[in-house]
């Protein structure tokens, strides 16, 4: 297994340029699957969930090519509609083949994604919905069998349906399902990520008709089809956060290319309320420390307020900023995974529910962790980043999931970080 090795202590200092973002290419790379002529897209981050999403949909006869960061998926010959639990399990996203599978070929078996680190994850609400449009769904050994096949010209129906949680895949999934759907489809109480937004962008360049996506009323004409076009990915916000944290936390001086401010509101605040100093243009960010910073309390919730996945960096920082905080996670049920390990370099917080109580110390000290799951793994390299000594990160494969070139990118700004084999 690899192992990140980091020596705290530096601050960072320099520029770097943010990827295209995960959660937007992952459901992106599966809107392939609506069109009937080759869909280009461009910033598609080199990242293990991509690769994944990749090899899904080559299994299913879509015809992948990739240059760099650009990407050609041909849908126009998919022999197979299945996703099976080997490749689910691996990568839970792939759930979102099963939208497009349905309104473009009427038939799906995708297996049900397993819960994971940070919480059960149920797909009850995409489920749902689809049953919302018409669709025949059994759950069986452990798969959701979806048909259309029943309906009438065999596709699915618009329907009004109003999502109980804020669910950002559920939310995906159902539009793309709805872009080919007989009638209109309105989606109430839907998920206003920028991810959200980006993919109702480029399904709308595909043909599609879709107004309200960024609100929570998103409405979607169906058509009858949809065809190929060229897309270029939003950049990652919760990269972009994490670096920002990370100059904080160091003392540092550093500047994000390719980052957009005004998808990092309630981040910037956060920053600014715990003394770093934040400017930025249309699409760069630069954060500037010197590396004392106070405590702030965090309270997650669906976008525009402050995002589930940038909780961990932010407890890191707060583990060795001034003051008391709490931290309080509302989105997932086992969200702290890297509270123990944050305790094994010397952080003092206490966990009551889901509320962590974080009493800030000078400094941390080096330790072997180990990665949990994609952004609680951020927060322990963050946290590495300024404790004494050596950190030494084990199991890091779940960081490769969500950071393009992340020591690269940290030996840039003058980290000093290795992988070792
Ligand atoms: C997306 O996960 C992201 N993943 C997650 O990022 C992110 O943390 C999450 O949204 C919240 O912002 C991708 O976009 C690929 P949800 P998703 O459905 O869609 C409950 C990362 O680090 N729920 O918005 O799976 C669910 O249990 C990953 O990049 C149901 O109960 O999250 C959770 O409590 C981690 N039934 C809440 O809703 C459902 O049918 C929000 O989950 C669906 C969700």
């Amino acid at each position: 297994m690899d192992k990140l090795i980091i020596e705290g202590g530096r601050p960072l200092h320099g520029e770097i340029t943010i990827s295209g973002a995960k959660n937007a290419a992952l459901p992106i790379l599966c809107a392939g699957l609506l069109a009937e002529t080759p869909l280009t897209l461009t910033g598609v981050p080199a990242l293990r969930d991509v690769s994944s999403t990749l090899k899904l949909l080559d299994t299913m006869g879509v015809k992948v090519t990739r240059d760099g960061d650009a990407v050609t998926l041909d849908a126009s010959d998919v022999a197979s509609f299945e996703a099976t639990y080997e490749m689910v399990k691996t990568m839970r996203a792939s759930i979102l083949v099963l939208g497009p599978l349905l309104a473009r070929f009427g038939t799906a078996r995708v297996s049900l994604p397993g819960g994971c680190a940070i919480g059960s994850r149920p797909v009850d609400l995409h489920i749902k919905g689809l049953q919302a449009m018409g669709a025949a769904i059994h759950i069986t050994h452990g798969y959701i069998q979806a048909s259309t096949l029943h309906l009438p010209n065999r596709r699915l129906q618009g329907a009004k349906y109003y999502m109980d949680l804020v669910t950002v895949t559920g939310t995906e999934n159902l539009m793309m399902a709805a872009a080919l759907a007989q009638g209109t489809t309105v989606l109430e109480n839907a998920a206003k990520e920028p991810e959200v937004v980006d993919l109702a962008e480029c399904l709308n360049k595909m043909g599609a008709k879709i107004t309200g996506a960024g609100t929570d009323a998103i409405t979607i004409h169906g058509v009858e089809r949809l065809s190929g076009a060229s897309h270029h990915i939003v950049c990652d916000r919760i990269e972009a956060g994490t670096y920002m944290v990370a100059a904080a936390m160091t003392g540092g001086n550093v500047t994000l290319n390719n980052a957009r401010p005004d998808l990092l509101e309630a981040v910037i605040e956060k920053l600014r309320e715990a003394g770093a100093e934040v400017a930025h243009t249309a699409n760069t960010i630069t954060v500037k420390s010197n590396g004392k910073l106070k405590a702030v309390n965090i309270r997650t919730a669906p976008h525009p307020a402050f995002p589930t996945d940038m909780q961990a960096q932010f407890m890191a920082m707060n583990t060795v900023a001034e003051g008391v905080s709490t931290v309080h996670e509302t989105i997932f049920e086992n969200r702290f995974m890297h509270v123990q390990e944050l305790q094994r370099m010397g952080a003092n917080i206490e966990v009551q529910g889901n509320t962590a109580l974080v009493k800030g110390i000078d400094r941390l000290d080096g330790a072997n962790v180990m990665a949990t799951d994609l952004r609680a793994s951020a927060g322990l390299v963050l946290a590495g980043l300024v404790a004494s000594d050596e950190t030494v990160i084990d199991r890091i494969y779940h960081l490769d999931r969500g950071y393009e070139q992340l020591e690269e990118k940290l030996t840039k700004l003058g980290a000093k970080v290795r992988r070792s084999h």
